[in-house]
């Protein structure tokens, strides 16, 4: 029985979480297993509301969960930066959820806005180092308000670290057997120490893995070669801070947000699922909004949990959907509402037969 948390969050965040929910009925019922939710109201509205954001009780109680299923945090009236420190980094630092595993994959060449690239070209992953970097938020103000004003931000990367989010990365490109090639996308030529630190941890641990090819890129060059030989890459290995700018892009080259999820991951705890389009404001409440993205993270949380079965055959139908259904994955434009994408999802899934 597996317990899990839902935070439909802000914005679009509940209309794609209810569609993520009722596909993870749908698989329940096909493969057997069985799960309770329960509902957490953290987000925008709580905190106008309460003045609050998450709470350590709140943390302690999440951590009984075998996982967590996240729609979108981000809310137009509440000042920038309050509702992703105060809840999103708040849970993926305090769960230790030190891995973001972000695949970039085309499922159907019509939707991708690179020219000729077919879907076998457009297929990696990306594993975002989580916990540290710029985002452990270190710095300080110096002479604040003065002509003379220095604001220093700090990236902040520990030995023990960057070592294991290496260490994720080879056993996942090892365990994925696609190409079984990890590539280190790092700044070496600028940011010397930071990317000295990953670099030489890097070539250590690729020692223990003589089955895995490695190489390296800068980001800029990384950003350049997802538009031009996206074919190139297998798994991605990055820093928080270039993590979360490359998988903008590559959420575009798969063909948008619409259909770019990604999991939060400790291996050795509570792992968070989320679409990562973000809440979307101005599609709230409109039944338009793409519910795939929350449908696909659904799939990778109960592959994380070992329902392997269910993933792949929640990947199936969506691919079957997105090959044959769809004029757009944008919002408002994909010839149906959020729901009938979640009820086409739900047929397909139950109408495939399982190897
Ligand atoms: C993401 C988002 C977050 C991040 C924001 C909302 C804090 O952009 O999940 O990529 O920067 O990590
Ligand atoms: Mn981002």
């Amino acid at each position: 029985m597996y317990k899990i948390a839902v935070i439909p969050g802000d914005g679009t965040g509940p209309e794609v979480v209810r569609e993520g929910l009722k596909v993870l009925e749908a698989s329940g019922k096909k493969f057997n297993f069985k799960y309770e939710t329960k509902t957490f109201d953290f987000g925008g509205e709580r905190y106008l509301k309460t003045g609050k954001t998450l709470e350590d009780k709140d943390i302690e109680e999440l951590r009984k969960y075998s996982a967590i299923f996240l729609g979108a945090i981000g809310h137009p009236e509440v000042k920038p930066g309050i509702l992703e420190t105060g809840v999103l980094l708040k849970l993926r630092f305090s769960l230790d959820q030190y891995i973001n595993l972000r695949p970039v994959k085309l499922y159907n060449s019509v939707y991708c806005p690179l020219k000729d690239k077919k879907p076998e070209d457009i297929d990696f992953v990306v594993v975002r180092e989580n916990s540290e970097g710029l985002y452990k938020g270190m710095g300080e103000f110096q002479k604040k308000d003065t002509p003379d004003e220095v604001a220093i931000q700090i990236s902040y990367n520990t030995r023990k670290g960057v070592e294991r989010c290496l260490r994720y990365a080879f056993e996942y490109t090892r365990k994925r057997d696609k190409r079984k090639k990890l590539t280190l996308c790092g700044k070496t030529n600028v940011l010397t120490y930071a990317w000295d630190l990953w670099e030489r941890t890097f070539k250590q641990v690729a020692k223990e893995y003589p089955d895995i090819t490695t190489d390296y890129a800068h980001v800029d060059a990384t950003t350049m070669w997802f538009v031009k030989n996206p074919e190139w890459f297998d798994v991605i290995v990055t820093d928080n801070m270039f993590g979360d700018i490359i998988t903008d892009l590559g959420a575009m080259i798969q063909g948008g947000m619409g259909i770019a999820a990604g999991g939060n991951i400790n291996p050795q705890g509570v792992s968070m699922f989320e679409p990562i389009g973000g809440s979307a404001p101005k599609y709230t409440g409109q039944n338009v909004i793409n519910p795939l993205a929350a449908i696909c993270a659904a799939g990778m949380m109960l592959e994380a949990l070992g329902e392997l079965k269910a993933a792949k055959a929640i990947e199936e139908a969506v691919i079957k959907i997105v090959g044959t259904k769809l004029k757009s994955l944008a919002a408002g434009k994909m010839g149906h509402s959020t729901s009938e994408i979640g009820d086409l999802v739900v047929s397909n899934l139950q109408a495939e037969v399982i190897k």
